[in-house]
């Protein structure tokens, strides 16, 4: 399994090109499950989670070409991703790809939609009610689906289509807006949204489907009005940038007190956190090309936040704001309200040096003057990150183990950072 070696202390200078949205590229590669032509992706992200996705799409018969190859060539990773579902072959997506990747629990949508049926496992170790699918479900029955479990699995049938409705969301969840839209643009009539998710890999997934022949207004708000369609067409569409990303890279140059223009990105995607680091001292201006991002010689500002549904700050970016906070000059708080136990990450930054007490769904950070190098376990995509964050200042060597979490959703990311002065590598065994 490899593992990342980072030698601590270097200030990061130069530019780090950010790549298309990971949360952005899986319900959009989804979405071609929704047409008979080719929809042309452009910006996809070289990240294991698009690969597999890649794979369990193929399971249903999509097929993908990726820069002029097929699936499984060569070069499978690339820029451009030509995928078509021109004949769905198989309606169940099972278990042992499923539980691998919770977003593929979305093509639930698109096959009721388009198939009238569909069985797809539960994503691992989920039940309804509890770490729950419950959202995505009530939604799809609005629509008129049957839905029925059996032996970890939902079977839906809709054998005479789905029906457009008025369905308010009972709470907000990114996963359950994207499956129920992937549903409602094939449905009979009009279906109104409420209490959607907004965030803007929601936005760039209805963008795609008007261009693909959909019928979707509202888009950017929590409120989603969609006119039924009988079918959709071939489109093509450019990923939008990855906000998570930029904000990780954001508050590494922060973390090292360093200067650099992340490249292809775009301030509104994460307004909330750039407010953030502003109350923080970091300096973060607009260019042509993206952002610049800038701490010199200022130290960090502690801050009080709480994750929040688009808008507000993500829970996304919460373990690296951490990570941030653990330098800086006096006591933060950072409140996690999205999901339950997404602190993991607290037991290792501890292990390099952090002052970190945690409260039910709050960690207080007490502002250390010096982290130190130490090896650590990367536990989930973000928590991983926000190792490489803290190892990135830390004194000495800091080795992250378990770094495949890491490759789920940063591309190249010891590329990116060593080419701005990091000393950070890849160690493969
Ligand atoms: C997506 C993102 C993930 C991000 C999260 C919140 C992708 C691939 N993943 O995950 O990176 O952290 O949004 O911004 O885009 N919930 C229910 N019932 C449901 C569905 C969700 O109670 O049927 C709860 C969840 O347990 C959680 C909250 O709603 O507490 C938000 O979850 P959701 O927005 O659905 O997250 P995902 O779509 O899984």
């Amino acid at each position: 399994m490899d593992s990342i070696r980072i030698a601590g202390g270097k200030r990061l200078t130069g530019t780090i090109p950010i790549s298309g949205a990971k949360n952005a590229t899986l319900p959009l590669m989804i979405a071609s499950l929704l047409t008979e032509e080719t929809l042309t992706l452009e910006n996809v992200p070289a990240l294991a989670d698009v690969k597999l996705l890649g794979d369990i799409l193929g399971n249903h018969g999509v097929d993908i070409t990726v820069s002029g190859k097929r699936s499984g060539e060569d070069g499978r990773y690339g820029k451009r991703f030509g995928l078509c579902a021109k004949e769905i072959v198989d309606t169940t997506a099972p278990y042992e790809l499923v539980s691998r990747m919770r977003a593929s629990f979305w093509v639930l949508g698109p096959l009721i939609a388009r198939m009238g049926e569909a069985r797809v496992s539960m994503p691992g170790g989920c039940a309804i009610g509890t770490r729950p699918v419950d959202i995505h479900l009530k939604g799809l029955e609005a629509l008129g689906a049957q839905i029925s479990t059996d032996a970890g699995y939902v079977i839906a049938n809709a054998p005479k289509g789905l029906t457009g409705t008025r369905i308010l969301f009972p709470g907000i969840s990114v996963g359950a807006t994207h499956n129920v839209l992937m549903a409602a643009v094939l449905a009979k009539g009009e279906t109104i949204l409420e209490n959607a998710a907004m965030e803007p890999e929601i936005g760039d997934l209805a963008t795609c489907l008007n261009a693909m022949g959909a019928r979707i207004s509202g888009i950017g708000t929590h409120t989603l009005k969609i006119e039924g369609v009988k079918e959709l067409h071939g489109a093509t569409h450019s990923v939008l940038p990855d906000r998570i990303e930029t904000g990780t890279y954001a508050m590494a140059v922060a973390m090292t007190g360093g200067d650099v223009e992340l490249v292809g990105t775009r301030a509104d995607l994460l307004q909330s956190a750039i407010d953030v680091m502003g109350e923080a001292g970091i300096e973060i201006t607009p260019t042509n090309n993206g952002i610049r991002v800038a701490r010199n010689g200022a130290g960090i500002k502690p801050v009080n936040v709480e994750t929040r549904p688009f808008p507000g700050f993500p829970t996304d970016l919460q373990a690296q704001l951490m990570a941030l906070m653990c330098r800086a000059e006096g006591v933060s708080t950072i409140r996690e309200t999205i999901f339950e136990n997404r602190f993991m990450h607290v037991q290792e930054l501890v292990r390099l040096g952090a002052d970190i007490s945690l409260d039910g769904d709050t960690a207080t950070i007490r502002g250390v003057e010096t982290l130190t190098g130490a090896p650590v376990m990367a536990t989930d995509l973000r928590a991983s990150v926000s190792l490489v964050i803290a190892g990135l200042m830390a004194e000495g060597e800091t080795i992250i183990n378990r770094v495949y979490h890491l490759d789920r959703g940063f591309e190249r990311i010891e590329e990116k950072l060593g080419r701005c002065g990091a000393v950070i590598e890849r160690l493969s065994s």
